[in-house]
C-alpha cells in the first residue's frame, strides 16, 4: 500500500502556509509544517519526509542554512528541498542552487505551477529510493549466489579430497588412522603458529592426508616390500614427493593447492639435506615444515612394520635432538608445549 507523501512546509508566516496547504490539498499529500528554521531541523530530524518546502527569509537561521545543513546530513540529503520565496535576485536562486536547492519558485506563483514542480520532484525522489532498494536487493542477491558457489566449489575440493585419501589407503602402506592423526596434529601445530591465519589452518588440516598421494604412483613391489630398500629403490620411493607435484600442480583451488605444496615438500629438512628440492630454513613451505614433523612424529609413536612403537617421551628426545636440522624450531616448541594436546591425537 502506498503511503501518502509526507509534506514539510517551513515559513516564519503562517498563512503562507496555508496558501501552500489549500494548493496541494486536492493531492491527499500529508503536511507538517515550521515556523523558523531551528523548529524544521528538529522535525526533520525525528520524522520522514518525501520533501520539503523552504521559505528564505526568515529570522535566525535562514532558508540557505537549513538547506544546507540537510544537505551535509548523509541520512537527509536525498530529500528533494523546493526554495519558496518572494526573493526574485539571481544571487539569491543561485545561492539556493548552490546550498543543495532541488528547484526554486518565486512567489506569486500559479497553484498548477506548484502542483506540478512539487509532482515532479516526488516522482523523481520515488523513482531513485525505488532504483536503490532493487540495487540492494541485487547486490545480496549477487553475494548469496557468490558465496554459495564458492562453498559448492570448496565441497567438491573436499570430496576430492577424500576420494582420493581413501584411494590412498588402500594402494599404499599408509593406514586410514594414520592420515587422520597427521591432519589433526598438522592442524595443532598451524592453530598454536604465530603467523597462520585461520583460513591456511583448515587447508592444512584437509590437504595434510594427502602428503603421501605420490606413492599411488609407486611400483607395488617397493611400496610393500618386506626387505629393507636398496638405493635404487629408495630413490624410485622418493619420486613420490615430485609425483604428487605432478598430478596436483596446475590446480589454483586452495585445498588442492596445499595438498601439492604438501606432499611435495613433507621430506624437505630444516638444514637443507631433505629431497626432492634440498629447500632450507623458511625457503620451505610452512605447510611443508608442519606435515613433515606431524607425520615423523605420529610415525614414531606408532608401531610399522620395521620398527615397534615409541612411547612420547622417546619420540620427543628424537624431534628434540632434530630440532634445528630435520624439523623447524619453533614447531618443534609448539610441539613440546602442546604434548597433552598432542598425545590425545597420537593415542585416538
Ligand atoms: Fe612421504
Ligand atoms: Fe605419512
Amino acid at each position: 500500500m502506498q503511503l501518502n507523501y509526507q509534506i514539510l512546509i517551513v515559513d516564519d508566516i503562517s498563512e503562507n502556509i496555508q496558501v501552500v496547504m489549500n494548493i496541494l490539498k486536492e493531492m491527499s499529500y500529508d503536511f507538517s509544517f515550521a515556523l523558523n528554521g531551528k523548529e524544521a531541523l528538529e522535525l526533520i530530524k525525528k520524522n520522514h519526509y518525501d520533501l520539503i518546502l523552504l521559505d528564505v527569509m526568515m529570522p535566525d537561521l535562514d532558508g540557505f542554512e537549513v538547506c544546507r545543513l540537510i544537505k551535509e546530513d548523509k541520512k537527509l540529503k536525498d530529500i528533494p528541498i523546493i526554495f519558496l520565496t518572494a526573493r526574485t535576485d539571481i544571487d539569491s536562486i543561485s545561492k539556493a542552487f548552490r546550498n543543495g536547492g532541488n528547484d526554486y519558485i518565486s512567489k506569486p506563483f500559479h497553484a498548477e505551477e506548484l502542483l506540478a514542480r512539487v509532482n515532479t520532484q516526488l516522482q523523481l525522489y520515488t523513482a531513485k529510493l525505488k532504483l536503490e532498494k532493487k540495487n540492494t536487493s541485487l547486490i545480496t542477491e549477487i553475494t548469496k549466489k557468490e558465496n554459495r558457489l564458492s562453498s559448492e566449489i570448496e565441497m567438491n575440493q573436499k570430496e576430492m579430497i577424500a576420494i582420493l585419501t581413501e584411494l590412498m589407503e588402500v594402494t599404499s602402506d599408509e593406514t586410514g588412522q594414520h592420515l587422520k592423526r597427521v591432519a589433526k596434529l598438522s592442524q595443532l601445530l598451524a592453530k598454536n603458529h604465530p603467523s597462520i591465519s585461520e583460513e591456511e589452518e583448515n587447508i592444512i588440516f584437509h590437504a595434510a592426508p594427502m602428503h603421501d598421494i605420490g606413492k599411488i604412483a609407486i611400483p607395488l613391489d617397493i611400496l610393500h616390500s618386506p626387505e629393507t630398500l636398496n638405493s635404487e629403490q629408495r630413490t624410485i620411493m622418493k619420486t613420490h614427493t615430485t609425483l604428487a607435484n605432478r598430478f596436483l600442480k596446475h590446480s589454483n583451488r586452495k585445498f588442492i593447492k596445499g595438498a601439492s605444496i604438501i606432499a611435495s615438500q613433507h621430506h624437505e629438512k630444516w638444514d637443507g639435506s631433505g629431497y626432492p628440492q634440498g629447500l632450507a630454513g623458511e625457503n620451505i613451505h610452512i605447510f611443508g615444515r608442519i606435515v613433515a614433523l606431524a607425520d615423523v612424529f605420529d610415525a614414531l609413536t606408532h608401531e610399522r612394520h620395521y620398527k615397534k612403537a615409541w612411547t612420547i617421551e622417546e619420540s620427543i628426545n628424537y624431534i628434540k635432538k632434530e630440532k634445528g636440522t630435520h624439523f623447524d624450531p619453533t614447531l618443534v616448541e609448539i610441539l613440546i608445549n602442546k604434548i597433552d594436546e598432542v598425545s590425545q591425537i597420537i593415542q585416538a
